[in-house]
């Protein structure tokens, strides 16, 4: 995710700061050089040689070094692509909203053009003080990026919102302000996941999706810059960071919401696994077991995208088809009848694609009948070829003035 990129992580003085540790390692394990720029009081929590030893760079703490004034703030500013400050406590927050550069950390901030991350933890009534608030809202209006804090058990033996946030999620919005902003002004819909379709309180039709495939997309359309809306069935999955959730049961239900967002949608991509039937009735009690078989009767449910492709106007439609034969003849064939733009086609029969895997193998049908055929490859990779496709249509309508 962040394969050469030059990061400058700055800590703080909080408990939180030996979490610092493990989000060094993350952006490492992830291909990032970080270099690290640590408070004197932060030093009092960590070692500096902790953290020399897991970036394997010397860690700045002083403006002035051996040398005298080194100018080290000046060399980072060079050097940065991103910075993150983690722990971010109120006093560097504060400082760095008033204008205070007496440290290297400080005086560094003040310095760079890249973008700022702040991550801030610290003490629940310390977070919600309005100094503390009004001095986060004038770093955003400056144009930092500031990630929220995560509530819950605090150190000081307090519950409230105040925790660093997930190490997972400062290395997913390091990305995101690491990519190139090319779907910015997209609104997103995507579908994901499996609906449930019940014929009494216990029981439900469904399928094997998990919600990867379209997770994906939700979080790689998010880092490039698109608003998202994840409209999702019931999956275990946790929705990705800036996406607006919202989930569903059943198909109708999945339904109702995609034509709900419909309207403010540039793009919808329709990568759920929608049950094409439903149980005519749906019993009010628990159905009791008998010495015959039990025959249920099932009815239609309403063909999401065949709909949205009848209302779709200038929007992108996507679709996706899951088959077990004949994967391009019949995904080009529902293409063509459902007015989709494009279509990924995933063959039930390739080792590691399709339900369940971290891995997809599709072929992307075209409208204009160009087929690309990927190789194996991480859903989230398949997710960015996909988005790709989408950028491509997109320029090419504007070139045409469609
Ligand atoms: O979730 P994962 O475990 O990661 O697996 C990913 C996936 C295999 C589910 C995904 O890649 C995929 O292929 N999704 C579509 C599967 C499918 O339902 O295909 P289909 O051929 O039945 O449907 C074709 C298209 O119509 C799909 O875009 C589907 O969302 C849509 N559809 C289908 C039925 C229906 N009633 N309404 C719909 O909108």
């Amino acid at each position: 995710m962040l394969r050469g990129k030059r990061v400058v992580l700055g800590v703080c003085g909080g408990i939180a700061a030996y979490k610092a540790a493990e989000l060094t390692r993350e952006l490492i394990r992830e291909g990032a050089e970080v270099r690290v720029v640590m408070t004197q009081n932060a030093t009092r929590f960590v070692t500096p040689l902790t953290f020399q030893v897991l970036s394997g760079r010397r860690v700045l703490t002083d403006t002035f070094g051996d040398d005298g004034y080194d100018m080290n703030h000046i060399a980072l500013a060079d050097y940065a692509e991103l910075m993150i400050i983690a722990p971010a406590t109120a006093n560097m927050v504060g400082k760095a909203a008033s204008g205070i550069a007496d440290d290297l950390l400080s005086t560094t901030v003040m310095t760079l053009r890249c973008p700022v991350l702040f991550c801030p933890a610290m003490n629940a009534a310390m977070y919600e003080s309005p100094i503390v608030q009004d001095n986060l809202e004038k770093l955003r209006r400056a144009g930092f990026h500031v990630l929220e804090p995560a509530a819950g058990d605090l150190a000081c033996g307090v519950s409230g919102k105040g925790r660093l946030p997930e190490i997972s999620l400062i290395v997913t919005e390091a990305a995101r302000l690491l990519s190139p902003q090319d779907l910015a002004g997209e609104r997103i819909l995507v579908t994901a996941g499996p609906t449930r379709e019940p014929f009494d309180p216990v029981r439900f039709i469904t399928n094997y999706s998990s919600g990867k495939m379209g997770y994906a997309l939700a979080a790689a359309a998010r880092r490039r810059g698109a608003e998202v809306v994840l409209v999702s069935g019931p999956v275990t999955l946790p929705p990705p960071y800036g996406v607006e959730a919202v989930m569903v049961e059943s198909a109708r239900e999945m339904f109702e919401k995609v034509m709900e967002h419909l309207e403010r949608s540039t793009v919808i991509i329709k990568a759920a696994a929608v049950a094409d039937y439903r149980p005519a009735v749906r019993s009010r009690g628990k159905i009791k077991k008998t010495k015959g078989p039990l025959i249920l009767e099932l009815e239609r449910n309403p063909d999401i995208i065949a709909e949205v492709g009848k209302r779709k106007g200038d929007r992108i439609l996507v679709g996706f088809a899951m088959e077990s034969e004949n994967l391009v003849e019949n995904a080009a064939a529902k293409m063509k009848a459902k007015g989709m733009d494009f279509i990924v086609a995933n063959d039930l029969n390739e080792e590691g694609a399709g339900f369940q895997h971290d891995t997809n193998k599709v072929r992307i049908i075209m409208n204009d009948g160009s087929i690309e055929s990927l190789p194996l490859m991480d859903k989230l990779e398949v997710a960015h070829a996909i988005l790709d496709r989408v950028k491509k249509l997109r320029r090419e309508r504007k070139r045409d003035g469609s």
